[in-house]
């Protein structure tokens, strides 16, 4: 059943997953309430991911919706960002309008998103959640190009006994610069973003903060595939074997961006990926907010 929430006609509908949920028949560029934000806060708590369907945002009332969700992360990477620091641009198409070429940095660099990650976990704090504007979604025509999450809840509670045990007290080493060495081509990392950076190691079990301890697998392709602690060849077997178990489909939501949508999602217990698609064909514009993690985070151990 729909629940309402407190504003007049807007409903928040499950999607026909194994979680995620969109919101229709609100209107986020009007002053929302603080009773309207909780109800909207509540729904991205407990379907991780909430799509808010026919939106018309300016950069400022994106910022400031964003904001409500918490501490804006900024990124210092030039090529990425849009209209200040606070912007990560997801889009194949440059500000004067025309296609960008496959070669262009700016798109290898997308190219990233198409392994399974969550934003900025490449920090000491990893990111709370993101917020995606779809300015210019895909036509019909075009196939894949969709983002897909995936619920690490259920991954986790999916895994064997034996490896629930062994990943315990493993932690992986998340390293932005290994982006670069997937990518040889990309221009050498700024050295603002190299200091900025360094490699962060969390947890592979991660405890939610806001779940009474449930667990959840913390796991990321697009920032390396070392296991700190275990000998270098030993670590990557483990990483391919945990990355191919998160891809499996029962874990998994496919979403097809709509222009207007407003796609949020909890980087806590999410992974996600986009789909590759055709960038010299069709245009794709979104621009993202990303709100700060609040601690470090958490595994099996913390205060032990
Ligand atoms: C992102 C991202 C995926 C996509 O914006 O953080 O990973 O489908 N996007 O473009
Ligand atoms: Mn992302």
């Amino acid at each position: 059943m729909p629940t309402a929430i407190p504003l007049a006609n807007a409903e928040i509908r499950r999607l026909d997953a194994a979680f995620g949920a969109e919101v229709v028949g609100i209107d986020l560029a009007a002053p929302l309430s603080s009773e309207a934000f909780a109800a909207l806060h509540d729904a991205l708590r407990r379907h991780h991911f909430v799509c808010v369907r026919d939106q018309r945002l300016t950069e400022e009332q994106q910022i400031d919706l964003s904001a409500r969700f918490g501490p804006l992360e900024t990124f210092p990477e030039r090529h990425k960002t849009r209209a200040g620091p606070t912007f990560y641009n997801v889009a194949n198409v440059a500000p004067d309008g025309s296609l960008m070429s496959p070669s262009d940095p700016r798109l290898v660099a997308q190219k990233l998103n198409e392994l399974w990650h969550t934003d900025s976990s490449y920090r000491f704090i990893p990111s709370y959640c993101s917020l995606l504007y779809a300015i210019e979604a895909l036509p019909d025509a075009a196939a894949d190009g969709e983002t897909e999450f995936a619920n690490m809840f259920l991954a986790y509670d999916a895994l064997p006994e034996a490896m629930k045990r062994r990943i315990e007290p493993l932690q992986m080493v998340h390293d932005y610069a290994y982006d670069y060495r997937l990518f040889p081509d990309l221009p050498p990392l700024e050295p603002v973003v190299r200091e900025a950076f360094p490699p962060a190691s969390h947890p592979l079990v991660r405890v939610h903060p806001d779940r009474d301890g449930r667990r959840s697998l913390f796991i990321t392709a697009n920032t390396g595939r070392e296991i700190a602690g275990l000998a270098l060849d030993a670590g990557r077997a483990l990483h391919a074997e945990l990355v191919a178990h998160v891809s499996r489909s029962e874990f998994r939501l496919r979403h097809r961006w709509r222009t207007g949508d407003l796609m949020i999602w909890d980087n806590r217990c999410l992974l996600h990926r986009a789909r590759a698609y055709d960038t010299s064909r069709y245009r794709r514009v979104a621009r993202r907010t990303t709100v700060a993690g609040s601690a470090p985070v958490r595994g099996p151990f913390a205060g032990a």
